[in-house]
């Protein structure tokens, strides 16, 4: 997804480098492989970036051979590659925001492969949901009818399957500046697909919330004003704002699926060390984490947050 957005100028970065000719950079269909790059030459960040994306499949594999999934096999592999769909989705919505942050520009060349990746998983969970209930597919199609937290999944997987098929140099030949609009669809694809994840669950939404806490974070981010994407304290008032909006959902959350009395739920955020860290506090943490290193890195921007201190 995102190689193709510096291509359309849309991030403002170098345009890519020309490709080799075959004789020199080696034959087309090896460039396809996703350890080089698009010049053919072998790059060791996409390479560790491919392990990376897939570890967790990997290590599904493993732990289905040596000791299994138990009773309810399909559920359990059905639940963790939700997981890591979600994920790796906010992964790739995080890679713009780091690679200006830390002015890291080769992070866009892994961006189409953590997308691809998010699309990856979420078929895997869509399938092993269809293998659990034994591809009645009459059966299925009502339910994501009439379980809204299913139709919401549905819609998601929808969106995300119409990037990965259009996340190819060809489609976004072909599409031009449409391209990038098409490829905003990873916004309601991610917003969708925490909905889903939070309605799915019944009992501790602690990784939903922070998910939704980033997620909140990496979308409001990209309204900021571009003079001030890179500023601390623009980065200090997300990080609250964001962590705010997860204490209120965790509120939300529980007075709507649990019935729990949401004001005891706001506040057990002021008392981390009673009820330890909610979500929120996650976020807030690694929010300021994020403003901690990118001050450090720079120390000419002490300036903007000395009146404070
Ligand atoms: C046709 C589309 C989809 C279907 C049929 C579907 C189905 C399901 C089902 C049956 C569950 C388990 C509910 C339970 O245990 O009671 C679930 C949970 C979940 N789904 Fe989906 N899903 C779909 C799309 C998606 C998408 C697009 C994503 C993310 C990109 C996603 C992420 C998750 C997550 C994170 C969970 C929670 C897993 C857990 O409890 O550990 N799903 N989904």
């Amino acid at each position: 997804m995102g190689e193709a957005a510096r291509r359309t100028g849309g991030t403002g970065e170098q345009a890519p480098r020309r490709s080799l000719p075959a004789a020199q950079g080696g034959p087309p269909l090896l460039r396809r492989l996703p350890v080089f790059d698009r010049s053919g030459r072998f790059s060791p960040l996409k390479t560790a970036a491919f392990l990376l994306l897939a570890a967790p499949a990997l290590a599904l594999a493993w732990q289905g051979a040596r000791a299994g999934f138990g009773p309810r096999p399909w559920i359990y592999l059905n639940h963790e590659t939700g997981r890591w769909a979600v994920r790796f989705l906010l992964v790739t919505l995080a890679l713009t925001p780091l690679q200006r942050l830390f002015r890291a520009p080769r992070l866009t060349l892994i961006r189409r492969q953590a997308g691809l990746a998010a699309a990856f998983y979420t078929f895997a969970h869509v399938f092993c949901y269809v293998a659990d209930e034994a591809y009645a597919w009459g059966f299925i199609a009502r339910e994501i009818l009439l379980r809204f937290y299913l139709t919401l999944g549905f819609a998601a997987t929808l969106m995300l399957a119409l990037l990965a098929a259009t996340s190819t140099d060809g489609w976004l030949a072909r599409l031009g500046r449409g391209w990038r609009r098409l490829h905003r669809l990873v916004y309601p694809a991610l917003i969708l697909a925490l909905w889903h994840f939070l309605l799915s669950l019944k009992a501790d939404a602690g990784e939903a919330l922070v998910c939704s806490g980033f997620a909140f974070w990496l979308l409001f981010w990209r309204l900021l004003p571009r003079a001030r994407e890179l500023h601390p304290l623009s980065l200090l008032g997300l990080s609250l704002a964001s962590a705010l909006f997860t204490a209120g959902l965790e509120a939300l959350w529980y007075a709507s699926v649990t019935r729990f009395a949401w004001l005891l739920v706001l506040a057990a955020n002021l008392d981390p060390f009673r009820y330890g860290l909610r979500p929120a506090g996650w976020v807030l943490l690694a929010g300021l984490a994020l403003v901690a290193l990118i001050t450090a890195r720079s120390s000419e921007r002490w300036g903007a947050l000395r009146p404070l201190l």
